[in-house]
């Protein structure tokens, strides 16, 4: 008998929406319907997604008796509360990063969601590149030998300009941290999956560099204003007289592991040039391996007896990472199949098929430690002290 498709439902209809809505549809369910900040905008979403039904508005939609799986894509600000209302009405919820703006918030969550044997993952959808994969494999397997040094940076350039500005500059919306609670949680999440090991001191510096913002360039990382040439004149808007920053732009991060790496983490919205510069690299006793998310394709892998860039070919990786690769050799993946593949083993545990993978996706476990470390960094650049996580 053919098992009736997951009823799942959207709230929010902004550029990570629409990569939740492919990657449902991917892994075969039924997207129900979607919101957005007003009923109008939610009308207008369904429509461009091709989706019946709008909530009027997400705690609707959370609570629906249509839905199984809630897809959490709204701002920062109402993550935890629309998590929590969808979890107390029994549904499994994709809840999107940052999960909380503090750990005790994010900790309750992970409670209710334990108690209430639900699935409750977040998409740190890097985990899902399978050269990624690989690097994780080859560390776990013993090809590096001792991990010795983990290093590397997350880089943008979208909010390089004062007149760049977005809802996540505004602490009330985005929290009280901007590039790490946003990116930098990503590499964090990444390199102590790959690695194993757990961050367990850290010192951090952060710096914001435009103390004022105008609103005159671009509002997305997606959207194509500002393309080149100086600034423009500041348009007229709710921050046309310039904004005052509190968030930060940037920050460095020196770390040490609870096994006895140490290692070093930028964190950049402002670095001209680079679009979404997720870098990492392990050395190791035996060898180093070097991911980047813009080059997903291939693995640097170095030794003292030679070097080699490793093409994602599922014939010749761990089956882990050939499980991930579901195109071809020399057929581009991407970010937007880091998300299918998230999704379906999401919904695979929904339905509690005894895939021997699941879960390799991150839960509410795994975010709430993000927004530990997130607390850690912001009270180091605070105190300018070393702080244990
Ligand atoms: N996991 C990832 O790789 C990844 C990537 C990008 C964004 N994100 C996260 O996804 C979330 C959304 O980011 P985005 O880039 O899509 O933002 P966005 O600005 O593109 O979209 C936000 C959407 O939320 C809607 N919205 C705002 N307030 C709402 C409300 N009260 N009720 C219902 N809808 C509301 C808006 O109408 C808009 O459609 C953020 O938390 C961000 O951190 C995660």
């Amino acid at each position: 008998m053919v098992e009736a498709p997951l009823r799942v439902a959207i709230a929010g209809a902004g550029m990570v929406a629409r990569l939740h809505l492919d990657a449902a549809r991917r892994a075969g369910a039924y997207v129900v319907g979607v919101c957005a900040s007003t009923p109008e905008r939610g009308k207008l979403a369904a429509e461009r997604f091709g989706l019946a039904r709008a909530f009027e508005t997400a705690e609707q939609l959370a609570v629906s008796d249509e839905v199984d799986v809630v897809h959490v894509c709204t701002p920062n600000d109402s993550h935890v509360r629309l998590a929590e209302l969808a979890l107390r009405a029994g549904k499994h919820v994709v809840c999107e990063k940052p999960l909380a703006p503090a750990a005790g918030e994010a900790d309750a969550l992970v409670r209710l969601a334990r108690e209430s044997g639900l699935i409750a993952a977040v998409p740190f959808v890097y985990r899902y590149h399978p050269m990624a994969v690989e690097a994780r494999e080859r560390v776990r397997g013993g090809y590096t030998g001792e991990v010795r040094l983990i290093h590397g940076h997350y880089l943008q350039d979208w909010l390089s300009r004062p007149g760049d500005n977005n809802w996540r500059v505004d602490p009330r919306l985005g929290g009280p941290s901007r590039a790490f609670a946003d990116i930098g949680s990503h590499w964090c999440d990444l390199v102590e999956w790959v690695t194993g090991h757990r961050i367990s001191e850290l010192i951090a510096e952060t710096q914001t560099v435009l103390p004022t913002r105008f609103g005159s360039g671009r509002q997305t990382f997606s959207d194509g204003a500002s393309r080149r040439g100086p600034q423009r004149g500041p348009r007229r808007g709710p921050h046309s007289a310039g904004a005052r920053v509190t968030t930060e732009d940037a920050v460095q991060v020196l770390l040490r592991t609870d096994r006895g790496a140490s290692g070093a983490l930028t964190v950049s919205q402002v670095s001209p040039g680079r679009k979404n510069r997720l870098w990492f690299e392990i050395d190791g006793a035996e060898a180093s391996l070097a991911f980047d998310q813009e080059n997903p394709e291939s693995l640097f892998a170095g030794s003292r007896a030679g070097n080699a860039r490793l093409l994602r070919d599922a014939a010749l990786l761990s089956p882990e990472a050939a499980r991930l690769s579901v195109l071809p050799p020399g057929h581009p993946m991407g970010y937007a199949d880091c998300f299918a593949g998230f999704v379906a083993d999401v919904y695979a545990a929904v339905r509690a098929e005894a895939a021997p993978h699941v879960p390799v996706f991150p839960t509410f476990a795994d975010a709430a430690r993000t927004v530990r470390l997130t607390e850690a960094v912001l009270l180091s650049a605070r105190s300018r002290s070393w702080i244990e996580v």
